[in-house]
């Protein structure tokens, strides 16, 4: 049982419930089993004194083997990807890199308060295996790909469609609905990186297995350029992912800056959904998403950090980099929809709509206690928490009702 200022964000809309002293009971499944006010005689002392707790934040959208790259500023994307990243991810052909950088990296999730996320694995299987087994051991919550790429990078970055299909399989086996919190995506990279038979084994696959897919959609306009010249017959870039039957509603495409409204109306009638990344988009110069074309069709969006083109894990950072992104595209947002997507929008968009998401009964005890000011009005509380610059990390952070960090400040132990 937590006591504290609890964070409800609706099942359904853009808005947050404030409890200012509420009390949250978890049970033995690791499930919400009730939420209100504290009683006015309640004898439990307030668990994290000067904190908030709210369910933990979802980023919709990270590279594990960019962890180690995070600040290289060789920006716009495809000199980026070539002159920063694929070296990079070359490493992870070493098990033994690969698992000290998982460390590393779920390290960071759950230091930032995130306890789901959607994670481009290494290309390589052992180094997504690894990932797999270290977000296990944390008992955080995860969608995780291995990366498909068999063009347009090194060699050692490359796998053929029938061997990296295999291996997808195998992970499958192994992982997908593992504990109920760990699930195989269909994982490729973008157009330029796969061949028409990759993309359209990946589509199969999902398809055959009913995986989500995540892949990178219309970020930067040199890529929409070479796009178009390696997909001549596709009429616009999302096309490319429809003739390979990876545009459904269990799509989540990230960043969508340049997308006509024909390809907005296209995502909103496949029920896909969108991971926006602004903090990257801004790091790489690649462009502002209009936020509002999805909210306006109903898209389901999640924020991403999409590390290692965004600066930091912490999707706060990313909350005040999307605010700023819906200034320039003419259409201001405000803390509290950023602070409902970094939540249960992210949840939505990862498809975890059932159980995730919400301070409600039912609804997994995944939870952030993040250190928040007393202010009496709701608005201005939202606005601390989205745009303080100088955010701590998590007090605690909780999935399932366990503890991945941080302590019960003061009261009993949670039970
Ligand atoms: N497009 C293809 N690969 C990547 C990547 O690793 N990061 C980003 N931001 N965009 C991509
Ligand atoms: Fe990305």
């Amino acid at each position: 049982m937590l006591r504290g200022r609890l964070l409800c964000p609706d099942p359904a809309r853009p808005k947050i419930e404030r409890i200012a002293d509420g009390l949250l009971t978890i049970g033995d499944d690791g499930r919400i089993t009730a939420v209100g006010p504290a009683p006015d005689d309640c004898a439990l002392p307030e668990s994290y004194p000067g904190a908030v707790i709210l369910p933990g934040f979802v980023d919709a959208h990270v590279h594990f083997p960019q962890t180690r790259v995070i600040g290289s500023a060789s920006g716009p994307l495809l000199r980026w990807l070539e002159r920063s990243v694929f070296p990079e991810e070359l490493r992870f052909q070493s098990v033994r890199y690969a698992a000290v950088v998982a460390w590393e990296f779920c390290e960071a999730l759950v230091r930032h308060g995130t306890t789901c996320a959607a994670i481009y694995g290494s290309s390589h299987e052992a180094a997504t295996d690894v990932l797999f087994q270290e977000l296990d051991r944390r008992g955080l919550r995860a969608l995780v790909g291995m990366t498909l790429m068999d063009r347009g990078a090194p060699p050692g970055l490359l796998v053929g469609a029938d061997e990296a299909i295999a291996a997808c399989e195998r992970l499958v086996d192994r992982w997908h609905g593992h504990d109920g919190r760990l699930g195989f995506c269909v994982t490729p990279r973008f157009a330029l990186s796969c061949t028409p038979e990759l993309l359209r084994r990946a589509g199969r696959l999902a398809d055959a297995r009913g995986l989500y897919v995540q892949t990178h959609l219309s970020e930067n306009t040199d890529e929409l350029r070479h796009t178009a010249a390696a997909f001549p017959a596709a009429r616009d870039y999302l096309e490319v992912y429809e003739s390979h039957g990876l545009a459904g509603p269990r799509s989540l495409f990230a960043h969508c800056i340049h997308l006509s409204d024909g390809e907005w109306d296209r995502v909103a009638a496949a029920g896909s959904a969108v991971a926006h990344c602004p903090d990257s988009n801004f790091f790489l110069g690649s462009g502002c998403m209009r936020l509002r074309s999805a909210s306006e069709r109903c898209v389901r969006v999640g924020l991403g950090t999409d590390v290692g083109a965004g600066r930091s894990f912490s999707l706060r950072q990313v909350i005040a980099s999307a605010y700023d992104a819906s200034l320039i595209a003419g259409a201001p947002t405000t803390a509290e929809e950023l602070l409902w997507l970094a939540t249960r929008g992210g949840a939505c968009a990862l498809g975890m709509t059932a159980g995730l998401g919400c301070l409600r009964p039912g609804f997994e005890a995944d939870l952030a206690v993040i250190d928040a000011p007393e202010i009496a009005g709701a608005e201005g509380l939202f606005d601390a928490l989205a745009f303080r610059r100088d955010a701590a990390p998590a007090r605690a952070v909780f999935v399932r009702g366990a503890l991945l960090r941080g302590a019960v400040a003061a009261g009993p132990e949670v039970v």
